[in-house]
């Protein structure tokens, strides 16, 4: 069961990521709108709207809050949390969601003045109660404050802890990153279905509706594994086969191998 959570809530930067997560938690109704406050340099500058509490600066965002979102890009995040340090408590939850950034960097950054310190990596599918999210706790961060982080992010999807910090990145580059890999596979096969005379609104239609399809059929079989599915829907000889032939040959594997390896590496350079 969802639980309903009170704590008070600041998003200090309020991009794509933490816009999916609020969506995700008040679908979920995890939480209420009136506990939630965000800032960002367009909201503040009125280019972009909020129907929450619109803080004017970070510090004030992050002086009433129990639990203070760090969701700008790792680039940003020494000169907000600089921004903060002042305001910040050891009886408040950090939670940073910036890929690489690391929870002893993070701490350092607040002049150590708090160990409630948890790095988050969610995929933006928490937007849809479908999340998955990784969580690594500084090792000091108390057991007894470890709820609200499990319910927040449960209400969006699926948590797993991660006891190495270093794993986070492995997720990053699986899980953070991985809907738009997927995105991309769809754009492709919209790129294929056209060049072959399919209407942009059938393609559409059979690429979403096919995605859906595979995704049901893997969550819906706990024995088989991908492989064993694969097999399952391709004969010897057929239509299938032709296809997942050429993307051997064409070392379809190693490509993906490589292409996780780049963002892998990329979130390690981040931090
Ligand atoms: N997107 C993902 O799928 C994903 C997945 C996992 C983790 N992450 C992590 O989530 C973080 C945010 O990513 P995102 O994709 O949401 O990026 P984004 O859409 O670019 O959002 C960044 C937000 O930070 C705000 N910002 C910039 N400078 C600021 C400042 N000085 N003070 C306060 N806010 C400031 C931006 O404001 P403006 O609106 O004014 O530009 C924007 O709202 C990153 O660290 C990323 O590593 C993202």
């Amino acid at each position: 069961m969802i639980q309903q959570l009170t704590e008070k809530i600041s998003f200090i930067g309020f991009g794509d990521l933490a816009r999916a997560l609020v969506e995700g938690a008040l679908r979920a109704e995890a939480l209420k709108p009136e506990m939630l406050t965000v800032t960002s340099p367009s909201l503040i500058a009125g280019r972009k709207n909020t129907p929450f509490h619109l803080a004017m600066t970070n510090l004030q965002a992050a002086e009433h809050a129990d639990v203070i979102v760090l969701a700008v890009k790792p680039s940003q995040i020494e000169m907000v949390c600089q921004e903060i340090v002042d305001v910040v408590r050891e009886d408040q939850i950090i939670i940073s969601v910036a890929a690489g950034k690391t929870v002893s960097k993070i701490e350092n950054y607040l002049a150590c003045r708090t160990a409630s310190i948890v790095r988050a990596m969610p995929n933006t599918a928490v937007a849809v109660e479908a999340g998955v999210t990784a969580l690594y706790y500084h090792p000091a961060f108390k057991k007894s404050k470890r709820n609200f982080v499990q319910d927040f992010f449960q209400s969006t999807g699926t948590v797993i802890e991660v006891d190495k910090e270093e794993d986070l990145d492995l997720f990053t580059a699986i899980s953070g990153s991985g809907p738009a890999y997927f995105f991309y596979f769809q754009e492709a096969l919209m790129h294929a279905a056209s060049r072959l005379g399919l209407s942009q609104e059938i393609a559409q239609i059979l690429v979403k509706q096919t995605m859906h399809g595979a995704s049901l059929l893997t969550q819906n079989s706990s024995s088989a594994t991908f492989q064993e599915k694969r097999a399952e829907v391709t004969s010897p000889g057929g239509t299938t086969a032709a296809a997942i032939s050429y993307l051997e040959k064409h070392h379809f594997l190693e490509l993906i191998d490589q292409m996780v390896e780049k963002a892998y590496l990329r979130a390690r350079e981040l931090g």
